[in-house]
């Protein structure tokens, strides 16, 4: 039996213990509304909705309309009334190796302090909040307290540069920055505060009022006063008591930029109710959550939608008990994340394949020198995760019995859409398997004809064919981009595009090959390559540039890049190369930083005028050329050729 064909049943013992309803599926399938209605159900309403789905605006749903629900009343505050205040919310580990236990209580207390302090400095419903932080509580405890006054927040990764936050910033329209003095970097303190201040200091107003920043390491700090303020002078004295009020279903909760075919980042919009339901709905079954019982832990960091919807709001809205952790997995060496794994008895382990191939490089034997008896289930997330990897992990990490659960889901789907649900469904090492309970897929062709199964020449693209609670409800300030970038390409069918290709196996299970536009996946962060290329022409020294997505060992894709130099310019190509990694370093994040960077004299290009990508990753892969008799000039390749 080759990889692909091995099916994992679910295991006995575990479906005994499962929250695994093998009738979930015919109920959601009997009536997909009264389905959501009974999800929505495990969250806290203000005022019951009217009407479960109108897709009258379609592609813009509204779901449980005129339903009114406060996100961080069910995060926190439903779970002390019950009972709960003295169960531990977040074991949160620092990198440097300090650690915090906070209870439900105090989370209340703390995302208390902060809701009132953002509304004394005067933040309303609706106006948006730039988080640039690292995996410091506070960053949660500010996102729960934006959600708890209906401040729609957009979290920008700490690891973004400045520039990245200032287009955040503007698109969005921010009022207020929350931020650290610096972060923790393998044992440096370095700092994050000063990127704030050149974002806000390149010439032009922003809309800026405050800077609320958490004192995280101590390192010396610019100050503007008036605008600037210390966390812990301002809302660590404010009231613990806060009373939240309640939100439209459809009030926007978060913004979220995430990386198109353009180089201008899309600000995904997610709202409250269908949003929160769909988070905790997916985080119940798909991970099996027991409160109260689980340690569960989601290596994601909150700059991404695995962290605001894995770490913050479907967790808590469960009442879980969670590891949050700050640093690097090898710091201060390749034992951390086993060492935090013993010491507080995870039992649910979520992940990227990125990483478990990184585990497999390093060796078995550091995890094999810990006790990680008590993990019952593995998932992994943000890229297809090869079957090598998947068998390592289940054997290495998962005692060769926990099920893993590959999750298919993306920024603008906003929760978990396809996965293996443990103890009622199969898994395949390398699937995502079957749409859950409640979401319905197609793998289609370019005409919207759905793909056979089995077809293993022909592969298709994902589409998904009915609206779902947690979908994205626009791009902030942009209907038509999100029309065209979604809704275009099968629009007399009304399907959403998720761009990426897929096929269905023999058994009708689906596997999601990757994406299919200009959008790179490194280590499971989406990266265009026209962001990149538009930072590489940014060097004076750059004419033009193109950048395909490549196959790594370990971070899935790397990024190649072929330049042609402005004519006259006789640099030595390592200095050029050092100095372009460093210019995409800075203008948008080291993780968009090429792996190879070619110099080249010239592209190969269509007589339109387009770059072919196909055969520049052909090259970079030193795979034999595809077709190239669209070509203006073939010959082009002789000089291309390493
Ligand atoms: C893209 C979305 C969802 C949170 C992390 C990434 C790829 C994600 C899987 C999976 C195959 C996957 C897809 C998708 N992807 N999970 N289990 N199997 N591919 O979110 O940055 O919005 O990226 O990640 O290509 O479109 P994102």
């Amino acid at each position: 039996m080759t990889d692909i064909q091995t099916s994992y049943p679910p295991s006995a013992e575990f479906a005994a213990v499962a929250n695994g309803d093998a009738a979930l599926y015919a109920r959601a399938a009997a009536d997909r509304e009264a389905f959501w209605a009974e999800q929505a159900n495990r969250l806290h309403w203000h005022e019951p909705w009217t009407q479960v789905l109108d897709w009258s605006g379609a592609p813009v749903a509204k779901w449980f309309v005129d339903g009114k629900l406060n996100v961080a009343y069910n995060c926190v505050d439903r779970h002390v009334l019950a009972g709960h205040g003295d169960q531990v919310a977040i074991h949160w580990e620092g990198e440097p190796g300090d650690s915090r236990d906070i209870t439900y209580a105090e989370l209340l207390a703390e995302v208390s302090r902060a809701a009132n302090h953002l509304a004394a400095l005067g933040l309303h419903a609706g106006d948006r909040v730039a988080i640039y932080m690292p995996m410091v509580p506070e960053a949660i405890v500010s996102m729960l307290a934006c959600a708890r006054l209906g401040l729609t927040h957009s979290v920008v990764f700490a690891a973004f540069s400045a520039s990245a936050l200032r287009s955040r910033i503007d698109d969005a329209q921010a009022r207020l920055v929350i931020t650290t003095d610096g972060q923790w970097r393998r044992g440096q303190a370095v700092s994050l505060k000063a990127a704030v201040d050149e974002a806000l200091a390149d010439g032009q107003a922003s809309t800026v009022e405050h800077v609320l920043v958490v004192r995280r390491t101590g390192i010396e700090t610019p100050w503007t006063d008036g605008r600037d303020q210390w966390w812990h002078e301002t809302v660590a004295h404010a009231s613990a008591e806060h009373v939240a009020d309640a939100f439209d279903a459809e009030h926007p909760l978060y913004i979220l930029y995430t990386s198109g075919t353009t180089g201008k980042p899309k600000g995904i919009v997610h709202t409250t109710g269908g949003y929160l339901t769909q988070a905790a709905y997916t985080h119940h079954y798909v991970f099996d959550h027991k409160p109260g019982q689980d340690v569960y832990w989601c290596t994601a960091d909150i700059g991404w939608v695995t962290g605001h919807s894995y770490i913050v709001y479907g967790p808590l809205a469960n009442r879980a008990t969670e590891v949050v952790y700050e640093g690097t997995p090898n710091f201060p060496d390749e034992h951390r994340h086993w060492n935090i794994v013993e010491k507080y008895g995870v039992t649910v382990y979520y992940t990227a394949p990125t990483l478990v191939r990184t585990f497999m490089k390093w060796g078995r034997e550091i995890p094999d020198a810990h006790d990680l008896s008590s993990i019952r289930l593995l998932g992994s997330v943000g890229e297809p995760i090869n079957p090598e990897a998947w068998r390592w992990y289940r054997e290495v990490i998962g005692a060769g019995a926990a099920p893993i659960v590959d999750t298919w889901w993306q920024t603008e789907t906003g929760a978990i859409m396809m996965s293996p649900l443990p103890g009622v469904t199969a898994a395949k090492p390398g699937a995502a398997m079957k749409p859950l309970p409640g979401i319905t897929a197609k793998v289609v062709d370019d005409k919207g004809v759905s793909v056979d199964p089995g077809e293993t020449e022909a592969n298709g693209y994902l589409v998904l064919d009915q609206p779902w609670p947690s979908m994205l409800r626009g791009i902030w300030g942009d209907p038509e981009r999100f029309r065209e970038t979604y809704w275009a390409m099968f629009a007399d069918r009304g399907w959403y595009f998720a761009g990426d290709g897929a096929k269905v196996d023999a058994d009708g299970d689906t596997w999601v090959l990757g994406r299919v536009d200009d959008v790179m996946n490194v280590s499971g962060h989406r990266i265009s390559t026209a962001e990149v290329e538009h930072a590489l022409v940014g060097h004076a020294g750059v004419a033009e540039a193109a950048v395909v997505g490549v196959s790594d060992e370990t971070t899935g894709q790397a990024i190649a890049a072929f330049v042609i130099l402005q004519s006259g310019v006789d640099y030595p190509s390592e200095q050029i190369v050092a100095e372009l990694k460093a210019t995409v370093s800075q203008e948008i994040s080291p993780i968009a930083k090429p792996r190879d960077i070619t110099v080249v004299p010239e592209l190969p290009k269509t007589r339109s005028g387009k770059i072919m990508r196909r055969l520049l990753r052909d090259i970079a892969e030193g795979r034999t050329l595809g077709d190239t008799s669209t070509l203006v000039d073939p010959k082009v390749f002789d000089a291309l050729r390493p």
